[in-house]
C-alpha cells in the first residue's frame, strides 16, 4: 500500500503504480468535464517546494492541489529563507509547525526528498530529484501509454536521449519494468549510464534497432545545465544521430506513439514536424499529468493517519 511519501518508482509496487493510475482515470473524467471545484481535499494544504525551475511539474501540483479543494503555498529557493542559510530539513520543520499536510519537492541533490520525508510529518512526493528520479513523471507517462495501448505486457519503450542525466529514464525504466514492458534505450556512449543493462535496460547499438517495432518513441531533453560540455560534437549532428525525425518513425510499430516528458529543444531530441504530428502525445501527456498529481495527492492523504478526504 502507498505510504505517507511517494519517493521514487524504485520503491513503489507495481500494484500501487495500478491503484494510482486507475484513480487518475476517475480525476481526468471530472477534468474534462471541466469539474475543478472538488470537495475531497478541502482544508488541507500543500506546499510546492522548488529548487530548480520547472513548469510542468510545479504548476500541475497547484493546479491538482486546487482543483481538489486543497489550499497551496509555492516557495523556490531564490525567494525563501534557504538564501539565509536555512537548511532543508528545517525548512521542513517550519512546514509542518504551520500545519502544512503535503510537499513536493525538486532539489539538485539525489535524495533531498528521502532526506526531508525521514524528518517531517507532512507527506513528501518528490518532483525531481538530481539525476535520480522524477515518479509522477514516470506515472503520468505510463497514464499515456497505458490510454492507448490498454496494457504494458509486450510492449516496446523505446528512450532515445540524455540518459546519464535523466531522472525520467530512470523512474520510467524501474516502473516499466515492474509493469512487464521492454525498455531499449539509446544514446551518445558519453549519455549512457555504464551498467544501466543490470537494471533490466536492453542498450541499443544504433538508432534503427532502438526505434524497430517500437511501440513507444520517447524522446529526452539534452540537459546542459548538468553537462561540463564535450560530451557530444553539435545539437545538430546530435539531432542526426540520436534524435527523432519523421523518416526514422518508419522502423517504429506503425501505431506507435511519440512522447516527451518536456520541456523539447525542438530540432535536437525532435524535429518539429515529429512533435507536432498526430500520434504525439507531448500536450495529453500534460493533461494526463495533473489528473495523475490529482491522484496522488488524493490517494497519500486519504492513507496518511487520521487522513480525511472526501470521496
Ligand atoms: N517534465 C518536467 O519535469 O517539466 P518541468 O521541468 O517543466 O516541470
Amino acid at each position: 500500500m502507498l505510504g505517507k511519501d511517494l519517493l521514487g518508482m524504485y520503491e513503489t509496487s507495481a500494484e500501487d503504480i495500478v491503484t494510482i493510475l486507475d484513480t487518475a482515470v476517475g480525476m481526468k473524467k471530472l477534468l474534462t468535464q471541466n469539474l475543478k471545484k472538488l470537495p475531497h481535499l478541502q482544508g488541507r494544504t500543500v506546499t510546492t517546494l522548488f529548487y530548480e525551475n520547472s513548469t510542468r511539474t510545479r504548476c500541475s501540483f497547484e493546479l491538482a492541489a486546487k482543483y481538489l479543494g486543497a489550499g497551496t503555498v509555492n516557495i523556490s529557493a531564490s525567494s525563501s529563507s534557504v538564501q539565509k542559510g536555512e537548511t532543508l530539513i528545517d525548512t521542513g520543520y517550519t512546514l509542518d509547525a504551520m500545519k502544512n499536510d503535503v510537499i513536493v519537492i525538486r532539489h539538485p541533490m539525489g535524495g533531498a526528498p528521502h532526506l526531508l520525508a525521514k524528518h517531517v510529518k507532512a507527506s513528501v512526493i518528490n518532483g525531481g530529484d538530481g539525476m535520480n528520479e522524477h515518479p509522477t513523471q514516470a506515472l503520468l507517462d505510463f497514464y499515456t501509454m497505458r490510454e492507448k495501448f490498454g496494457s504494458f505486457h509486450g510492449l516496446k519503450v523505446a528512450i532515445l536521449g540524455d540518459i546519464k542525466h535523466s531522472r525520467v529514464a530512470k523512474s520510467n525504466l524501474f516502473g516499466l519494468k515492474k509493469l512487464g514492458a521492454e525498455v531499449v534505450l539509446y544514446s551518445p556512449a558519453t549519455l549512457m549510464p555504464q551498467g544501466i543493462e543490470r537494471l533490466g535496460a536492453k542498450v541499443a547499438r544504433s538508432k534503427q534497432e532502438t526505434l524497430s517495432g517500437a511501440n513507444v518513441v520517447m524522446g529526452l531533453r539534452i540537459q546542459l545545465e548538468r553537462m561540463q560540455g564535450g560530451l557530444f560534437p553539435s545539437l545538430s549532428e546530435y539531432n542526426q544521430f540520436y534524435g527523432v525525425q519523421e523518416s526514422d518513425l518508419a522502423y517504429a510499430d506503425k501505431d506507435c506513439i511519440v512522447m516527451h516528458p518536456g520541456p523539447v529543444n525542438r530540432g535536437v531530441e525532435l524535429t518539429s514536424d515529429v512533435i507536432d504530428a498526430g500520434n504525439s502525445k507531448i500536450t495529453e501527456q500534460v493533461l494526463n499529468g495533473v489528473a495523475v498529481r490529482m491522484a496522488v495527492l488524493f490517494l497519500l492523504v486519504k492513507n496518511r493517519q487520521g487522513g480525511e478526504v472526501r470521496e
